[in-house]
Protein backbone atom coordinates (compact mmCIF):
# COMPACT_ATOMS: atom_id res chain seq x y z
CA UNK A 1 0.00 0.00 0.00
CA UNK A 2 2.95 2.77 1.07
CA UNK A 3 5.09 3.67 -1.59
CA UNK A 4 8.97 4.01 -0.56
CA UNK A 5 11.12 6.49 -2.11
CA UNK A 6 13.60 3.34 -2.83
CA UNK A 7 16.00 5.38 -5.00
CA UNK A 8 17.06 7.83 -3.11
CA UNK A 9 17.44 5.92 -0.19
CA UNK A 10 19.53 3.08 -0.84
CA UNK A 11 23.44 4.53 -0.50
CA UNK A 12 22.41 4.38 3.01
CA UNK A 13 21.82 6.65 5.80
CA UNK A 14 24.91 8.84 5.15
CA UNK A 15 23.48 10.26 1.79
CA UNK A 16 20.74 11.71 3.62
CA UNK A 17 23.54 13.14 6.10
CA UNK A 18 25.11 15.18 3.20
CA UNK A 19 21.85 17.27 3.30
CA UNK A 20 20.11 17.09 6.54
CA UNK A 21 22.47 17.56 9.44
CA UNK A 22 21.62 18.61 13.25
CA UNK A 23 21.38 22.22 12.82
CA UNK A 24 18.39 22.56 11.20
CA UNK A 25 17.19 19.79 13.19
CA UNK A 26 17.47 21.27 16.15
CA UNK A 27 16.53 24.69 15.20
CA UNK A 28 13.35 23.60 13.46
CA UNK A 29 12.85 20.27 13.78
CA UNK A 30 8.90 20.52 12.18
CA UNK A 31 10.24 22.39 8.91
CA UNK A 32 13.21 19.58 9.24
CA UNK A 33 10.99 16.43 9.12
CA UNK A 34 8.61 18.03 7.00
CA UNK A 35 11.24 18.81 4.64
CA UNK A 36 12.66 15.18 4.89
CA UNK A 37 9.21 13.41 3.88
CA UNK A 38 8.41 15.56 1.35
CA UNK A 39 11.83 15.05 0.00
CA UNK A 40 12.54 11.17 0.16
CA UNK A 41 8.83 9.80 0.57
CA UNK A 42 7.55 7.46 3.28
CA UNK A 43 10.89 6.34 4.47
CA UNK A 44 14.25 8.07 4.65
CA UNK A 45 17.95 7.07 6.39
CA UNK A 46 19.63 9.81 8.89
CA UNK A 47 22.51 9.97 10.00
CA UNK A 48 24.04 12.14 12.99
CA UNK A 49 27.76 11.95 14.07
CA UNK A 50 27.26 7.94 14.81
CA UNK A 51 23.84 7.34 15.57
CA UNK A 52 21.72 6.11 12.40
CA UNK A 53 17.96 6.52 12.60
CA UNK A 54 15.20 5.58 9.90
CA UNK A 55 12.10 8.11 9.76
CA UNK A 56 8.99 6.85 8.74
CA UNK A 57 5.98 8.75 7.37
CA UNK A 58 3.43 6.38 6.26
CA UNK A 59 0.44 4.99 8.51
CA UNK A 60 1.39 1.24 7.88
CA UNK A 61 4.75 1.44 8.78
CA UNK A 62 4.20 3.40 11.97
CA UNK A 63 1.59 0.41 12.74
CA UNK A 64 4.40 -2.23 11.96
CA UNK A 65 6.42 0.08 14.59
CA UNK A 66 4.19 0.51 17.22
CA UNK A 67 2.06 -2.20 17.19
CA UNK A 68 3.04 -5.38 15.10
CA UNK A 69 6.55 -5.37 15.77
CA UNK A 70 6.36 -3.45 19.29
CA UNK A 71 8.32 -5.68 21.01
CA UNK A 72 11.50 -5.16 18.45
CA UNK A 73 11.79 -1.53 19.77
CA UNK A 74 12.56 0.36 23.32
CA UNK A 75 11.55 3.92 24.18
CA UNK A 76 14.18 6.29 21.64
CA UNK A 77 17.18 8.38 22.76
CA UNK A 78 15.35 11.34 23.52
CA UNK A 79 13.16 10.03 26.37
CA UNK A 80 16.01 7.81 27.59
CA UNK A 81 18.55 11.06 27.84
CA UNK A 82 16.01 12.44 30.15
CA UNK A 83 15.74 9.35 32.48
CA UNK A 84 17.48 11.57 35.17
CA UNK A 85 14.08 13.59 35.34
CA UNK A 86 11.47 11.01 34.70
CA UNK A 87 12.98 7.93 36.50
CA UNK A 88 11.64 4.72 35.69
CA UNK A 89 8.24 5.99 35.68
CA UNK A 90 6.01 4.89 33.32
CA UNK A 91 7.00 6.67 30.08
CA UNK A 92 10.71 5.91 30.18
CA UNK A 93 10.67 2.03 31.77
CA UNK A 94 10.51 -0.92 29.74
CA UNK A 95 9.89 -4.65 30.13
CA UNK A 96 8.50 -6.27 32.95
CA UNK A 97 8.93 -3.42 35.47
CA UNK A 98 7.04 -0.89 32.80
CA UNK A 99 4.41 -3.59 32.32
CA UNK A 100 3.91 -4.28 35.85
CA UNK A 101 3.87 -0.37 36.84
CA UNK A 102 1.53 0.20 33.93
CA UNK A 103 -0.93 -2.84 35.50
CA UNK A 104 -0.77 -0.99 38.50
CA UNK A 105 -1.65 2.71 37.55
CA UNK A 106 -4.61 2.06 34.65
CA UNK A 107 -7.32 1.41 37.42
CA UNK A 108 -6.84 5.12 38.03
CA UNK A 109 -7.72 5.45 33.85
CA UNK A 110 -10.61 3.26 33.85
CA UNK A 111 -13.27 5.03 31.99
CA UNK A 112 -15.70 4.88 35.21
CA UNK A 113 -13.12 6.12 37.39
CA UNK A 114 -12.59 9.01 35.18
CA UNK A 115 -15.34 9.77 34.86
CA UNK A 116 -15.45 10.53 38.49
CA UNK A 117 -12.56 13.11 37.93
CA UNK A 118 -15.51 15.55 35.55
CA UNK A 119 -16.55 17.47 38.73
CA UNK A 120 -13.55 18.27 39.49
CA UNK A 121 -12.62 19.32 35.76
CA UNK A 122 -14.84 21.95 35.98
CA UNK A 123 -14.79 23.39 39.39
CA UNK A 124 -11.19 24.14 39.06
CA UNK A 125 -11.81 25.80 35.71
CA UNK A 126 -14.45 27.87 37.28
CA UNK A 127 -12.45 28.35 40.32
CA UNK A 128 -9.83 29.92 37.80
CA UNK A 129 -12.17 32.23 35.38
CA UNK A 130 -13.36 34.07 38.86
CA UNK A 131 -9.94 35.46 38.64
CA UNK A 132 -10.43 36.85 35.10
CA UNK A 133 -12.33 39.68 34.54
CA UNK A 134 -13.91 41.07 30.67
CA UNK A 135 -11.29 43.07 29.13
CA UNK A 136 -8.95 41.82 30.93
CA UNK A 137 -5.46 40.85 28.98
CA UNK A 138 -3.17 37.46 30.15
CA UNK A 139 -1.26 34.66 28.99
CA UNK A 140 -4.04 31.73 28.03
CA UNK A 141 -1.19 29.08 27.67
CA UNK A 142 0.23 30.27 31.84
CA UNK A 143 -3.78 30.03 32.54
CA UNK A 144 -4.39 26.77 31.19
CA UNK A 145 -0.76 25.02 32.26
CA UNK A 146 -1.51 25.97 36.36
CA UNK A 147 -5.29 24.77 35.31
CA UNK A 148 -3.75 21.26 34.26
CA UNK A 149 -1.63 20.81 36.70
CA UNK A 150 -4.14 21.68 39.51
CA UNK A 151 -6.17 18.69 37.68
CA UNK A 152 -3.69 16.20 37.92
CA UNK A 153 -2.35 16.50 41.00
CA UNK A 154 -6.22 16.99 42.75
CA UNK A 155 -7.33 13.60 40.62
CA UNK A 156 -4.86 11.46 40.60
CA UNK A 157 -3.02 12.44 43.56
CA UNK A 158 -5.73 14.17 45.89
CA UNK A 159 -3.16 17.24 46.24
CA UNK A 160 -3.93 20.79 45.98
CA UNK A 161 -1.45 22.08 44.50
CA UNK A 162 -2.55 25.92 44.44
CA UNK A 163 0.24 27.14 46.08
CA UNK A 164 2.56 24.95 44.47
CA UNK A 165 1.28 25.31 40.50
CA UNK A 166 3.59 28.30 40.29
CA UNK A 167 6.69 27.37 41.26
CA UNK A 168 6.34 23.40 39.87
CA UNK A 169 4.99 25.09 36.61
CA UNK A 170 7.85 27.35 36.35
CA UNK A 171 10.82 24.44 36.62
CA UNK A 172 8.55 22.17 34.21
CA UNK A 173 8.46 24.91 31.98
CA UNK A 174 12.31 25.20 32.01
CA UNK A 175 13.03 21.40 31.75
CA UNK A 176 10.64 21.63 28.78
CA UNK A 177 12.92 24.55 27.23
CA UNK A 178 16.00 22.63 28.00
CA UNK A 179 14.93 19.18 26.63
CA UNK A 180 14.06 21.36 23.52
CA UNK A 181 17.73 21.08 22.51
CA UNK A 182 17.65 18.22 20.89
CA UNK A 183 21.73 18.28 20.25
CA UNK A 184 22.09 19.11 23.87
CA UNK A 185 19.86 16.70 24.97
CA UNK A 186 21.58 13.81 23.15
CA UNK A 187 24.84 14.38 23.00
CA UNK A 188 25.70 15.96 26.20
CA UNK A 189 25.55 13.66 29.56
CA UNK A 190 23.10 14.82 31.84
CA UNK A 191 26.31 14.68 34.56
CA UNK A 192 28.00 16.82 33.22
CA UNK A 193 28.18 20.62 35.31
CA UNK A 194 27.24 22.22 32.65
CA UNK A 195 25.30 25.60 33.22
CA UNK A 196 22.11 24.11 31.41
CA UNK A 197 22.52 20.80 33.70
CA UNK A 198 22.91 22.91 36.24
CA UNK A 199 19.79 24.14 36.08
CA UNK A 200 18.11 20.82 35.17
CA UNK A 201 19.18 19.59 38.17
CA UNK A 202 18.37 22.87 40.58
CA UNK A 203 14.54 22.75 38.49
CA UNK A 204 14.13 18.66 39.39
CA UNK A 205 15.46 19.27 42.96
CA UNK A 206 12.44 21.71 43.07
CA UNK A 207 9.74 19.31 41.98
CA UNK A 208 11.18 17.08 44.02
CA UNK A 209 10.44 18.72 47.24
CA UNK A 210 7.14 18.82 46.63
CA UNK A 211 6.36 15.66 45.40
CA UNK A 212 7.98 13.85 48.51
CA UNK A 213 6.29 16.38 50.74
CA UNK A 214 2.73 14.84 48.98
CA UNK A 215 4.27 11.46 49.45
CA UNK A 216 5.38 11.95 53.45
CA UNK A 217 1.99 13.55 54.48
CA UNK A 218 0.11 10.63 52.64
CA UNK A 219 2.38 8.11 54.36
CA UNK A 220 2.14 9.61 57.45
CA UNK A 221 -1.62 10.24 57.26
CA UNK A 222 -2.03 6.60 56.54
CA UNK A 223 -5.26 7.32 54.42
CA UNK A 224 -6.68 5.86 51.67
CA UNK A 225 -7.95 8.69 49.55
CA UNK A 226 -9.04 5.46 46.79
CA UNK A 227 -6.89 7.57 44.36
CA UNK A 228 -3.75 6.42 42.36
CA UNK A 229 -1.11 7.39 45.02
CA UNK A 230 -3.14 5.33 47.46
CA UNK A 231 -3.21 2.76 45.56
CA UNK A 232 0.48 2.91 44.50
CA UNK A 233 1.10 2.96 47.93
CA UNK A 234 -0.68 -0.45 48.79
CA UNK A 235 0.56 -2.11 45.95
CA UNK A 236 2.80 -4.93 47.42
CA UNK A 237 5.33 -7.57 44.88
CA UNK A 238 4.70 -10.78 45.20
CA UNK A 239 7.37 -11.14 47.84
CA UNK A 240 5.38 -8.61 50.07
CA UNK A 241 8.05 -5.66 49.23
CA UNK A 242 6.21 -2.22 48.40
CA UNK A 243 7.19 0.50 46.30
CA UNK A 244 10.00 2.77 47.33
CA UNK A 245 9.73 6.59 47.81
CA UNK A 246 12.20 6.96 44.70
CA UNK A 247 9.77 4.67 42.44
CA UNK A 248 6.86 6.89 43.51
CA UNK A 249 8.79 10.21 42.97
CA UNK A 250 9.35 8.45 39.51
CA UNK A 251 5.87 8.07 38.68
CA UNK A 252 4.64 11.34 40.17
CA UNK A 253 6.87 13.09 38.65
CA UNK A 254 6.45 11.28 35.49
CA UNK A 255 2.40 11.57 35.45
CA UNK A 256 2.51 15.26 36.84
CA UNK A 257 4.80 16.30 33.46
CA UNK A 258 2.78 14.10 31.03
CA UNK A 259 -0.08 14.61 32.09
CA UNK A 260 -0.32 19.03 32.37
CA UNK A 261 1.66 20.12 30.05
CA UNK A 262 0.30 18.06 26.65
CA UNK A 263 -3.24 19.14 27.68
CA UNK A 264 -2.81 22.74 28.71
CA UNK A 265 -0.91 22.73 25.56
CA UNK A 266 -3.29 21.61 23.31
CA UNK A 267 -6.03 23.88 24.92
CA UNK A 268 -3.42 26.56 24.04
CA UNK A 269 -3.70 25.81 20.57
CA UNK A 270 -7.16 25.37 20.55
CA UNK A 271 -7.92 28.99 21.95
CA UNK A 272 -5.34 29.92 19.01
CA UNK A 273 -6.94 28.30 16.12
CA UNK A 274 -10.62 29.68 17.32
CA UNK A 275 -9.75 33.18 17.82
CA UNK A 276 -8.82 33.05 13.93
CA UNK A 277 -11.22 30.94 12.77
CA UNK A 278 -14.72 32.85 13.52
CA UNK A 279 -17.25 30.81 11.46
CA UNK A 280 -15.54 27.49 14.05
CA UNK A 281 -15.93 29.95 16.80
CA UNK A 282 -19.45 30.87 16.10
CA UNK A 283 -20.02 27.10 15.94
CA UNK A 284 -18.93 25.99 18.80
CA UNK A 285 -20.72 28.97 20.86
CA UNK A 286 -23.72 28.13 19.46
CA UNK A 287 -23.66 24.26 20.28
CA UNK A 288 -22.75 25.24 23.83
CA UNK A 289 -25.79 27.47 24.25
CA UNK A 290 -28.18 24.95 22.78
CA UNK A 291 -26.72 22.10 25.29
CA UNK A 292 -25.60 24.43 28.27
CA UNK A 293 -27.98 27.58 28.59
CA UNK A 294 -26.70 29.31 31.63
CA UNK A 295 -25.20 26.52 33.37
CA UNK A 296 -21.48 24.85 33.50
CA UNK A 297 -21.02 21.46 31.55
CA UNK A 298 -21.15 18.40 33.49
CA UNK A 299 -20.27 14.74 32.01
CA UNK A 300 -23.81 13.77 31.33
CA UNK A 301 -23.38 16.50 28.44
CA UNK A 302 -20.75 14.89 26.90
CA UNK A 303 -22.26 13.42 24.42
CA UNK A 304 -23.69 16.27 23.44
CA UNK A 305 -20.87 18.19 22.93
CA UNK A 306 -20.09 16.84 19.20
CA UNK A 307 -18.73 20.15 17.77
CA UNK A 308 -16.79 21.05 20.51
CA UNK A 309 -15.08 17.28 21.03
CA UNK A 310 -14.42 17.71 16.65
CA UNK A 311 -12.84 21.24 17.65
CA UNK A 312 -10.64 19.30 20.18
CA UNK A 313 -9.60 16.65 17.73
CA UNK A 314 -9.03 18.78 14.73
CA UNK A 315 -6.90 20.80 17.30
CA UNK A 316 -4.61 17.32 18.15
CA UNK A 317 -4.60 16.70 14.39
CA UNK A 318 -2.61 20.49 13.35
CA UNK A 319 -0.73 20.85 16.31
CA UNK A 320 -0.22 17.48 18.15
CA UNK A 321 1.50 18.45 21.82
CA UNK A 322 3.02 14.92 21.36
CA UNK A 323 4.75 16.01 17.66
CA UNK A 324 7.15 12.93 17.23
CA UNK A 325 7.68 9.93 18.73
CA UNK A 326 10.76 7.71 18.85
CA UNK A 327 12.28 4.20 19.26
CA UNK A 328 15.38 2.32 19.37
CA UNK A 329 15.78 -1.12 17.72
CA UNK A 330 17.01 -3.77 20.39
CA UNK A 331 17.26 -6.48 17.01
CA UNK A 332 18.52 -6.39 13.94
CA UNK A 333 15.49 -6.56 11.25
CA UNK A 334 13.76 -5.07 8.52
CA UNK A 335 11.16 -2.33 7.90
CA UNK A 336 10.17 -2.32 4.70
CA UNK A 337 12.94 -4.39 3.22
CA UNK A 338 15.12 -1.67 4.79
CA UNK A 339 18.02 -3.06 7.01
CA UNK A 340 17.27 -2.24 10.70
CA UNK A 341 20.56 -3.02 13.22
CA UNK A 342 19.80 -3.22 16.80
CA UNK A 343 21.03 0.05 18.59
CA UNK A 344 19.26 1.74 15.26
CA UNK A 345 16.79 4.99 16.17
CA UNK A 346 13.85 4.72 14.01
CA UNK A 347 11.47 8.14 14.08
CA UNK A 348 7.62 9.20 13.30
CA UNK A 349 6.51 12.38 13.38
CA UNK A 350 2.60 13.22 13.78
CA UNK A 351 2.84 16.93 13.55
CA UNK A 352 4.16 15.43 9.22
CA UNK A 353 1.90 12.50 9.08
CA UNK A 354 -1.46 14.91 10.35
CA UNK A 355 -0.70 17.61 7.23
CA UNK A 356 -0.18 14.93 4.59
CA UNK A 357 -2.68 15.63 1.86
CA UNK A 358 -3.24 11.77 1.23
CA UNK A 359 -5.49 11.54 4.57
CA UNK A 360 -6.54 14.95 4.65
CA UNK A 361 -8.27 17.86 2.51
CA UNK A 362 -7.05 21.17 3.12
CA UNK A 363 -4.36 19.67 5.29
CA UNK A 364 -3.07 23.40 6.50
CA UNK A 365 -6.50 24.01 7.28
CA UNK A 366 -8.17 24.24 10.68
CA UNK A 367 -11.69 21.92 9.92
CA UNK A 368 -13.47 21.00 12.86
CA UNK A 369 -16.26 19.58 10.57
CA UNK A 370 -14.08 17.47 8.75
CA UNK A 371 -14.59 14.88 11.41
CA UNK A 372 -18.08 14.68 10.73
CA UNK A 373 -19.13 11.38 9.03
CA UNK A 374 -16.87 9.20 10.78
CA UNK A 375 -13.83 10.08 8.86
CA UNK A 376 -11.58 8.75 11.73
CA UNK A 377 -12.95 5.68 10.81
CA UNK A 378 -11.96 5.65 6.87
CA UNK A 379 -8.81 7.02 7.48
CA UNK A 380 -5.91 4.37 7.94
CA UNK A 381 -5.59 3.41 11.53
CA UNK A 382 -2.34 5.52 11.95
CA UNK A 383 -2.82 8.32 9.94
CA UNK A 384 -4.24 10.26 12.76
CA UNK A 385 -2.31 9.03 16.29
CA UNK A 386 -1.73 12.01 18.51
CA UNK A 387 -1.77 9.74 21.61
CA UNK A 388 0.75 6.94 20.00
CA UNK A 389 -0.88 3.69 19.90
CA UNK A 390 0.00 0.26 20.13
CA UNK A 391 1.30 -1.20 24.29
CA UNK A 392 2.75 1.95 25.12
CA UNK A 393 -0.02 4.16 24.03
CA UNK A 394 -0.92 7.27 26.52
CA UNK A 395 -2.57 5.58 29.61
CA UNK A 396 -4.02 9.58 29.74
CA UNK A 397 -6.00 9.47 26.34
CA UNK A 398 -9.34 9.27 27.78
CA UNK A 399 -8.66 11.88 30.47
CA UNK A 400 -7.52 14.47 28.48
CA UNK A 401 -9.61 14.34 25.94
CA UNK A 402 -12.62 14.90 28.60
CA UNK A 403 -10.47 17.46 30.06
CA UNK A 404 -10.05 19.23 27.13
CA UNK A 405 -13.57 18.92 26.39
CA UNK A 406 -15.14 20.23 29.84
CA UNK A 407 -12.43 23.02 29.86
CA UNK A 408 -13.28 24.55 26.47
CA UNK A 409 -16.63 24.12 27.30
CA UNK A 410 -16.55 25.96 30.72
CA UNK A 411 -14.62 28.80 29.24
CA UNK A 412 -16.08 29.18 25.74
CA UNK A 413 -19.69 29.39 27.13
CA UNK A 414 -18.87 32.48 29.32
CA UNK A 415 -15.88 33.75 27.49
CA UNK A 416 -14.57 34.50 23.57
CA UNK A 417 -10.60 34.84 23.54
CA UNK A 418 -9.53 37.81 21.42
CA UNK A 419 -5.45 37.31 20.33
CA UNK A 420 -3.29 40.39 21.55
CA UNK A 421 -2.21 42.15 17.95
CA UNK A 422 2.04 41.15 17.32
CA UNK A 423 2.25 38.83 20.04
CA UNK A 424 4.03 36.06 18.38
CA UNK A 425 2.52 32.81 18.72
CA UNK A 426 5.04 30.30 17.47
CA UNK A 427 5.29 26.86 18.05
CA UNK A 428 8.34 25.58 19.86
CA UNK A 429 8.77 21.37 19.70
CA UNK A 430 10.44 20.41 22.01
CA UNK A 431 9.53 16.53 23.84
CA UNK A 432 5.94 18.56 23.35
CA UNK A 433 4.85 21.18 20.98
CA UNK A 434 3.89 24.33 23.04
CA UNK A 435 3.45 28.11 21.82
CA UNK A 436 7.08 29.49 22.53
CA UNK A 437 6.24 33.21 24.02
CA UNK A 438 2.31 31.91 25.25
CA UNK A 439 -0.71 32.96 23.84
CA UNK A 440 -1.56 36.53 24.75
CA UNK A 441 -5.47 37.07 24.97
CA UNK A 442 -8.09 39.51 26.19
CA UNK A 443 -10.97 38.01 27.73
CA UNK A 444 -14.39 39.19 26.56
CA UNK A 445 -17.48 38.45 28.40
CA UNK A 446 -20.07 36.77 26.43
CA UNK A 447 -23.00 37.90 28.16
CA UNK A 448 -21.88 41.40 27.84
CA UNK A 449 -21.40 41.57 24.48
CA UNK A 450 -23.94 39.70 23.02
CA UNK A 451 -26.34 41.79 25.68
CA UNK A 452 -24.67 44.88 24.19
CA UNK A 453 -25.71 43.47 19.96
CA UNK A 454 -28.77 42.79 21.54
CA UNK A 455 -29.80 45.73 23.17
CA UNK A 456 -28.49 47.92 20.43
CA UNK A 457 -30.08 45.71 17.76
CA UNK A 458 -33.25 46.46 19.68
CA UNK A 459 -33.13 50.04 19.91
CA UNK A 460 -32.42 50.66 16.13
CA UNK A 461 -35.57 48.56 15.33
CA UNK A 462 -37.40 50.98 17.51
CA UNK A 463 -35.82 53.67 16.02
CA UNK A 464 -36.46 52.39 12.60
C1 LIG B 1 -3.65 15.98 24.86
C2 LIG B 1 -3.01 15.40 25.82
C3 LIG B 1 -2.03 14.26 25.66
C4 LIG B 1 -1.32 13.86 24.57
C5 LIG B 1 -1.31 14.46 23.18
C6 LIG B 1 -0.53 12.71 24.99
C7 LIG B 1 0.30 11.99 24.14
C8 LIG B 1 0.99 10.85 24.51
C9 LIG B 1 1.72 10.00 23.61
C10 LIG B 1 1.87 10.21 22.11
C11 LIG B 1 2.27 8.99 24.33
C12 LIG B 1 3.09 7.82 23.79
C13 LIG B 1 4.57 8.11 23.84
C14 LIG B 1 5.37 7.03 23.12
O1 LIG B 1 4.81 6.10 22.55
O2 LIG B 1 6.61 7.14 23.16
C15 LIG B 1 1.89 9.22 25.72
C16 LIG B 1 2.27 8.40 26.76
C17 LIG B 1 1.91 8.63 28.07
N1 LIG B 1 1.03 9.59 28.52
FE1 LIG B 1 0.05 10.96 27.40
N2 LIG B 1 -0.76 12.47 26.30
C18 LIG B 1 -1.68 13.37 26.76
C19 LIG B 1 -2.22 13.44 28.03
C20 LIG B 1 -1.87 12.64 29.08
C21 LIG B 1 -2.46 12.70 30.39
C22 LIG B 1 -3.61 13.60 30.80
C23 LIG B 1 -1.79 11.78 31.17
C24 LIG B 1 -1.98 11.43 32.60
C25 LIG B 1 -2.73 12.04 33.45
C26 LIG B 1 -0.78 11.16 30.33
C27 LIG B 1 0.13 10.21 30.74
C28 LIG B 1 0.93 9.48 29.89
C29 LIG B 1 1.81 8.40 30.34
C30 LIG B 1 2.02 7.94 31.78
C31 LIG B 1 2.40 7.84 29.19
C32 LIG B 1 3.35 6.65 29.13
C33 LIG B 1 2.51 5.40 28.96
C34 LIG B 1 3.31 4.11 28.86
O3 LIG B 1 4.35 4.09 28.20
O4 LIG B 1 2.84 3.13 29.43
N3 LIG B 1 -0.87 11.70 29.06
N4 LIG B 1 1.10 10.35 25.79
Amino acid sequence: MWRATRKKFPPGPSEVLKRWSFGPLNNNPLEYFTGIAREYGDIAGLRILNFKTIFINHPDLIEEVLVTNARLYSKGRVLRANRHVFGEGLLTSEGDFWLRQRRLTQPAFHRARIASYAGTMVEYTQRMMNGWRSGEERDVHGEMLRLTLQIVGKTLFDADVERDAQEVGKSLELLLEIGANFRRTIFVPHWLPTPANLRVKREVAQIERIIYRIIGERRASGRDAGDLLSMLLAAQDEDGSRMTDKQLRDETITLFLAGHETTASTLSWTWWLLAQNPAAEAKLHAELDAALGDRAPTLDDLPKLVYTGQVITESLRLYPAAWGLARLAVEDHEIAGYPVTKGMGVTMAQWVVHRDPRWYDAPEEFRPERWENDLLKRLPRFAYFPFGGGPRQCIGNTFALMEATLILATIARTFRLRLVANHPVVPLASITLRPRHGVRVTFEARQEKEAVRFSSGQQSAVAD
